[in-house]
């Protein structure tokens, strides 16, 4: 069951017109928002970002956050599974084809919700490959835009190499992944490139550096360049649907010693633990 423009209905009798700008311009933005046991994963905080994409587009929010959360609850209640992920798609709205903001459009609001699942034991195991790219994308990725051609041509580029990510370069430094943000343990320090325009700013990266500052975890947010990124000890990707994982290959080269390290084990561990606890009703990491 998925909600569109005021109604709930079956996916399958969803439809959209033609003319919709989403359609015609990737004219819009969207959220991907993890639920666990039922309960969406910092809602405030990607409500936040949705905003932050909305001004980003100058597009006028049509839900209050107390709107959006009934819309988002119902969607949760009208699907199968205790973990789900929610997507939340806005666009202009449709209008006759002119590059220009149309007058009068009604937005366009798309939710739907697919099953959670985990990453497999096996893959935290062993880690994923990633391979490198030069990061073709515009100046404004911290805006969670509909368009994302660049991101599929660069996501296909790991899928045809037979990796799981592409971790994105742009004039010697690292920005993030194609879906995921990256970071790089280097001399046993915690290194995250400093949220800017270059980079999606990623829930998930939150968390985590919440969860380095809590347990004192050496850390710093900086630039990271590429030398860094190649000769790191660990590299871990984070996104809401991935959470942490380790990367152990890159470019077909062993990551450190080609196995997942402790940095990856210990926020692992620390972002399940935090998880379990927010879903019991205690969202703040002291
Ligand atoms: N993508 N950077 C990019 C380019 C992303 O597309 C994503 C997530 C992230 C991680 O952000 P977060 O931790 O808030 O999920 C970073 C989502 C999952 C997607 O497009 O499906």
């Amino acid at each position: 069951m998925i909600y569109l423009n005021g109604d709930f209905l079956p996916i399958e009798e969803a439809r959209v017109p033609v003319l919709d700008r989403g359609f015609i311009f990737g004219d819009g933005v969207y959220e991907v928002i993890p639920v666990y046991s039922r309960k969406p994963f910092r809602l405030a905080e990607h409500l936040l970002r949705l905003q932050h994409s909305l001004d980003g587009i100058r597009l006028q929010n049509p839900h209050s956050d107390s709107e959006w959360s009934d819309m988002l609850e119902q969607v949760i209640a009208g699907n199968e599974g205790d973990d789900q992920y929610l997507y939340l798609h806005i666009t202009r709205g449709v209008a006759r084809r002119d590059h220009a903001f149309p007058k009068g459009a009604v937005p366009t609001v798309f939710i739907m919700s697919n099953p959670l699942l985990a990453p497999p034991r096996e893959l935290l195991a062993t880690g994923v490959a990633a391979i490198t790219a030069s990061d073709n994308r515009w100046l404004r990725c911290d805006i969670k835009a509909i368009s994302l051609l660049p991101n599929v041509l660069l996501r296909q580029m790991a899928v045809d190499a037979g990796a799981m990510e592409t971790v994105l370069l742009r004039e010697g430094f690292m920005t993030e992944g194609a879906a995921s943000n990256i970071f790089v343990v280097k001399n046993g320090i915690l290194l995250a490139p400093p949220k800017n325009h270059l980079m999606l700013p990623g829930i998930t990266y939150d968390v985590v550096l919440e969860l380095a500052a809590a347990e004192k975890i050496p850390c710093e947010v900086r630039e990271v360049s590429e030398y860094e990124v190649r000769t790191a000890q660990e590299l871990l990707l984070t996104s809401s649907t991935k959470e942490i994982m380790p990367i152990t290959r890159l470019d077909d080269k062993p990551v450190g010693d080609g196995k997942p390290g402790t940095m990856f084990a210990l926020l692992h561990r620390l972002y399940q633990s935090y998880k379990q606890t927010t879903m019991r009703g205690a969202p703040s990491i002291s």
